[in-house]
């Protein structure tokens, strides 16, 4: 079982409409894959076509260790075969404060997912653009990492700091953990930026090894799919949404 966390401490580079796309598309071909969104703002549950208000388990009950509440339990089927959901709530965002005085408050999530070892080919945890302790608790559970990286000149210094940030994750926590690649986003070619960025990644002696062959493209599809809560790999089969994203999937079954 590959535990591949999605993380990038900078906001709207594309982390959450990665985990849904290539969650969606493992899960087309047949690959049984569980979304753990660890994000307050929701925003894979809603995207995976679910309310989080409506959902009795949500993530927040695990990391809270609420008495009675099983990971089972927490785990919701979405519309699209082999591909469930550890679905997340706004109430996600008080666990930081509630722990603060905890014992072992880093492997909430490590100690809650232990019976779902083997059950699932992925599990894609989503990450809020922060490092908060649930992104600590997404680091000390998963063993790969893949930064989505904007193909912005200003990305560039966040992707400095993801890697000292799993660098440090890894040297006291979880020494399995790594970056298993970077994925550039939001690519224009018409723009003279995103070229320019994406050449300068490809060119950096730190980063050329892992950064994906595939780029994903600006695509409006994209968004449209998120706010209807279908995966644009099933929302419009050919855009270049489902395209980019199928091709990152056949990419990361190779690595
Ligand atoms: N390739 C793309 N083309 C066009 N729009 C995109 C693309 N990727 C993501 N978007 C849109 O950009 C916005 C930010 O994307 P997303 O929510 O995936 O980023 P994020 O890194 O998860 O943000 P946050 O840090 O707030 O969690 C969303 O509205 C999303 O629909
Ligand atoms: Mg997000």
């Amino acid at each position: 079982m590959r535990k591949i966390a999605i993380a990038n401490e900078k906001g709207g580079v594309g982390k959450t409409v990665t985990v849904i796309n290539l969650a969606a598309a493992l899960a087309e071909q047949g690959i049984k894959v569980l979304v753990v969104d660890m994000d307050p703002q929701a925003n894979a549950t809603k995207g995976l076509g679910l309310d989080p208000d409506q959902q009795q388990v949500n993530v927040y009950h695990l990391i809270n260790g609420d008495e009675g509440v099983s990971t089972e339990q927490a785990i919701v089927s979405t519309s699209w075969q082999g591909l469930d959901v550890v679905p997340s709530h706004v109430d996600l965002a008080g666990a930081e404060v509630e722990l603060v005085d905890v014992e072992g408050r880093e492997d909430r999530l490590s100690q809650a997912m232990d019976t779902v070892d083997g059950s699932y080919d992925f599990v894609l945890l989503d990450t809020p653009p922060s490092l908060s302790l649930l992104t600590v608790n997404v680091f000390a559970y998963a063993k790969e990492v893949i930064v989505p990286c904007q193909t912005h000149p200003y990305a560039y210094g966040a992707l400095e700091e993801l890697f000292d940030t799993v660098d440090a994750v890894r040297e006291a926590i979880n020494p399995d953990l790594h970056i298993a690649g970077i994925v550039p986003t939001f690519y224009d070619s018409r723009t003279r930026v995103s070229p320019r960025i994406l050449e300068r990644l490809k060119a950096d002696e730190r980063y050329r090894d892992l950064v994906f062959d595939t780029t994903i493209r600006v695509n409006t599809t994209i968004a449209d799919s998120a706010e209807v809560g279908k995966p644009v790999v099933y929302y419009r089969r050919s855009s270049y949404g489902a395209l980019d994203y199928r091709s990152l999937a056949g990419e990361l079954l190779k690595r």
